[in-house]
């Protein structure tokens, strides 16, 4: 979604291109930076491309960039970000939402001020204008900005003269320093490469950065640990290609850090596992999981959770990749009690604030929009930390999977392309495969997909089968016979059946493993097929449309 980057000091307007190339893979509609240039701020900004709308910028002592993910106000040139007020001095960006932009708007226009965008950020600049009217000083103004809105936010704004002012309430943020040189940032990772100390900003606090200062006015925490992020593609296509063929180290590297600090999590009691999306279908993993060891466990979409108020478990376990997704970070701000276990890949996030013991995926940075290696190496560190299985095969029996499978994946590509829809059918465990691949067929690939027990044909959906409609069987050897009449019946309606299996007769077949780690072997085909299916229909994998790598509003 929306990002954020900032820098005051020499060679900040490249910094600040660079770093918005960095956040690119979070998704985003337009971008557009402003410079401070002394006495005057330049801004470019539009529709499209990083690459187009700031090719070439003029070099400045301070500047702010921003890549939007539009949410009040269409994708327009002049909804793109930065926004300045009247006076075309003051620039300002933002993530997140003001709640009460529009009657703050209503006010302003009754005042005088005159709009350029549809968006609520704008009210921002005009505020901040009209607080350097009433107040003369930077640091009064913004705190009038600050006093004005409401909502969920985090946002920079750049004087002429060199200043960066921004705050936080709900929305990431973070600041770096390295010399005189001082950064401020919505994801660490940019910050990760040139600065030597990294903050997050805790909600309702501000930071003043100018001329090698950094002023953190409230609370902060020191961030450690932050991949730098390789932009590089290597031999692949794709970096959602690249991610999917690193999982046998993302795997490895993940269990190495398990096995080091000996992490591993003794629960009791109720069990809530909070997490969306693919995370929340490693939610449904760890639920089976800690079901088997006969726990009162059970995994909620995030944004549904709040139906469960009243009903407090004794442990939260949420799962979030980024660490940045509103719809958890809002249940967890809001839990009252529980002791909060957290799996991220993203060290520094937020989501460390509400926690009480976190353990990291180490997949290292994942720029594809679609969740892979971080999915796998999630069900990897729930199997760690809640059982004792050995998971010492899993690893190589993903680069098994890698070296062999791609031909046999390769058959099943044209089907799925040009099918209007499809079903992925497993049972037990493997039904939460079956939900993961349909969600990668639908979000890279634009196919329908539908996910459900496979028991539950005869119920309903079986209605749809007709002459080619493809179904995509999973199962573990030790769930094959309970499947084995559900394909049978898919057939005789002429449904064109694919079977993922640990044996050697199925269409797809994976090596063996421990029923229970099953899931994280048996996926890694199905991505490779939803990537296919995308290339062959001329999709771009890592760019799905209307979709963010990080989704940080309700
Ligand atoms: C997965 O391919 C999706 N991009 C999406 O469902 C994602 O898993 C979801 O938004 C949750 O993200 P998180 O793990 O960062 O919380």
């Amino acid at each position: 979604m929306c990002g954020i980057i900032g820098m005051v000091g020499g060679d900040a307007p490249r910094f600040v291109v660079r770093g918005l190339k960095m956040l690119e893979y979070r998704g985003y509609d337009s971008s557009g930076i402003a410079v401070a240039l002394g006495d005057s701020v330049h801004v470019q900004k539009g529709v499209g491309t990083i690459d187009r709308v700031v090719s070439v910028v003029p070099n400045g002592i301070a500047a702010v960039g921003h890549t939007r993910w539009a949410t009040h106000g269409g994708v327009s040139d002049f909804n793109a970000h930065p926004h300045v007020d009247c006076s075309g001095r003051y620039a300002v960006v933002h993530n997140g939402i003001i709640d009460n932009h529009a009657e703050l708007r209503d006010d302003l226009l009754e005042r005088g001020h005159v709009f350029s965008s549809e968006t609520d950020s704008e009210v921002l600049a005009h505020l901040f204008e009209e607080g350097m009217g009433r107040y003369g000083s930077y640091l009064d103004a913004f705190n009038y900005v600050v006093s004005r809105i409401r909502g969920q936010y985090a946002f920079a704004i750049l004087t002429p003269d060199g200043y960066i002012l921004a705050a936080r309430n709900g929305a990431p943020l973070l600041v770096g320093r390295s010399g005189d040189s001082v950064f401020v940032s919505s994801d660490p990772v940019p910050l990760a490469s040139v600065a030597s100390e990294i903050y997050r900003l805790s909600d309702g606090a501000r930071v003043i950065l100018h001329a090698g200062a950094l002023q953190i006015l409230g609370d902060y925490v020191p961030v450690k640990n932050v991949s730098v992020r390789s932009v590089d593609l290597g031999n692949h296509a794709h970096y959602m290609e690249k991610e999917i063929y690193e999982q046998p180290r993302a795997l490895k590297d993940t269990l190495e850090y398990l096995c080091r600090e000996q992490l591993h999590w003794d629960l009791n009691g109720r069990i809530h596992l909070i997490a969306a999306g693919t995370s929340y279908h490693a939610a449904l993993y760890g639920e089976y999981l800690l079901r088997r060891l006969g726990h009162d466990a059970r995994a909620f979409v995030a944004s549904e959770y709040l139906e469960w108020r009243g009903r407090d478990p004794d442990y939260v376990i949420a799962i979030s990749q980024s660490g940045e997704t509103e719809d958890v970070l809002s249940v967890l701000r809001n839990a009252d009690g529980p002791i909060v276990h957290t799996i991220t890949n993203s060290p520094g996030s937020t989501i460390e604030e509400y926690s009480d013991a976190v353990a990291y995926t180490r997949a290292g940075p994942e720029l594809g929009v679609a969740a892979t290696k971080t999915y796998t190496t999630a069900l990897l560190a729930l199997a760690g930390l809640l059982t004792d299985c050995d998971l010492s095969a899993v690893p190589r029996a993903v680069e098994t999977v890698l070296r062999t499978a791609e031909s046999e994946i390769r058959k099943y590509v044209p089907t799925l392309a040009s099918a209007r829809s499809a079903y992925f059918l497993g049972r037990s465990l493997d039904s939460v495969t079956a939900r993961e691949a349909s969600l990668k067929l639908k979000e890279i690939a634009y196919v329908h997909a539908e996910a459900y027990p496979a028991g539950e044909s005869k119920h309903g959906p079986i209605a749809l089968v007709e002459d080619g409609f493809p179904v995509v069987f999973v199962a573990h050897s030790s769930r094959l016979s309970d499947i084995d009449g559900n394909i049978h019946e898919m057939r005789a309606r002429g449904a064109s059946t694919v079977l993922v299996a640990d044996v050697p007769s199925a269409d797809i077949s994976v090596p063996a493993v421990a029923p229970e780690l099953f899931p994280i072997v048996s996926i890694v085909p199905l991505q490779l097929l939803a990537y296919h299916v995308a290339i062959q229909r001329g999709l771009n994998p890592d760019r799905p449309r209307n979709l963010a790598k990080s989704v940080t509003v309700k």
